[in-house]
């Protein structure tokens, strides 16, 4: 596998920490070992997460090409549109930010906190659209790139969660890599890493990282799409190609890519009653904040899990935190009781 081959313009602290989730494992009963590794801290910028870490890879192609202006997609309280606005600023770029209405969801200021406050203070020019929730290339975000250029910019486009560009899977492949250097110093391997998953360029970066020393099928993908088929599909495809492209040496098969289905719903970015639980259990635990969008249902699901044995006895099991926790502001009517 080659990943060096790759322009990486650093825009993360460097590896993300890797700490114990000792409280949250003990109350599980024990019979695991719980940690966590904090995408949600990896940068300075804007509070950083996953897109940050695939950004890293996607930014020297911009660089190269001359592009004055970042053009991305997401709903409104998109992460990914939050961190690219950070990334643009950082580097005296411009952004324009396409956010559409992906979520049946409508706190009143919905529309003003949260990830979309944070962007329009980093300065991007955030539009709001009224189409729904889909994870492929839009007309809206097409228009975008049209309209920069109208004006005499040079847009670099950016798809939703990094995922449908062809280097999108590469960031965490590097995570996969950060993983086994940390473990060297752990003196331990971990049996399983759970990742939650939409557009499905974290978890096929993942599958393919940890393909390399055989562990493609204990990367636990949960989903929170709440459109599996087309998530699990689009894990797939990505992680083929990210495969090919970094000389992985062994085809991705249908087997390497684990979805668990049970935790997205009632819907796409709306959480059930064991979502909520989950996020209050692991905050009042370990101090650390889960969003009700994306990392409460992976965390939701990674408690079941223990709870349901479905993890054998005595395994260390990976958390991948990918952030998000800015969008918890977004939901304050669910928490008004705490
Ligand atoms: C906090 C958080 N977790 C998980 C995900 C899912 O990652 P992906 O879209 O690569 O599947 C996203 C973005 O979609 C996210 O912002």
């Amino acid at each position: 596998m080659n990943l060096d081959k790759f322009k990486r313009y650093p825009l993360t602290f460097g590896p993300s920490p890797i700490t114990p989730l000792k409280r949250l494992s003990e109350h599980l009963g024990g019979t695991v070992e719980l940690y966590a590794k904090r995408e949600d801290c990896n940068s300075g910028l804007a509070f950083g997460g996953n897109k940050t870490r695939k950004l890293e890879y996607l930014i020297p192609e911009a660089l190269a090409q001359g592009c004055d202006t970042l053009v991305s997609i997401g709903g409104i309280q998109s992460n990914q549109t939050r961190q690219v606005a950070a990334v643009a600023a950082h580097l005296g770029m411009k952004c324009v930010l396409v956010q559409e209405n992906w979520v049946n969801y409508s706190d009143a200021v919905y529309d003003r906190v949260g990830n979309i406050e944070l962007s329009r203070i980093l300065g991007a020019d955030v539009r709001l659209d009224a189409a729904g929730f889909d994870i492929g290339i839009r007309p809206s975000w097409e228009q975008a790139m049209l309209d920069v250029k109208a004006a005499g910019g040079k847009p670099f486009p950016i798809p939703a969660g990094c995922s449908e560009h062809p280097y999108g899977g590469l960031g965490f492949v590097g995570f996969a890599e950060e993983v086994r250097q940390q473990e060297k110093d752990l003196g331990f391997t971990f049996d399983y890493i759970v990742v939650c998953s939409v557009t499905g360029s974290t978890q096929a970066g993942m599958v393919v990282g940890f393909a390399a020393d055989g562990r493609a099928n204990r990367v636990i993908g949960i989903d929170a799409s709440a459109k599996p088929e087309q998530t699990r599909a689009q894990v797939l495809r990505i992680a083929r190609h990210t495969a090919e492209i970094v000389e992985l040496g062994r085809p991705i098969s249908e087997q390497d890519v684990v979805l668990d289905t049970r935790y997205g719903g009632p819907e796409y970015g709306l959480p059930s009653e064991g979502t909520l639980e989950a996020i209050r259990l692991c905050a009042r635990l370990e101090g650390v904040l889960t969003d009700p969008v994306y990392e409460g249902k992976s965390m939701q699901g990674m408690i079941d899990k223990v709870r349901n044995g479905e993890f054998p006895k005595g395994s260390k099991v990976l958390y991948a935190h990918l952030g998000g926790a800015p969008a918890l502001n977004a939901y304050s009517f669910l928490f008004r009781n705490g």
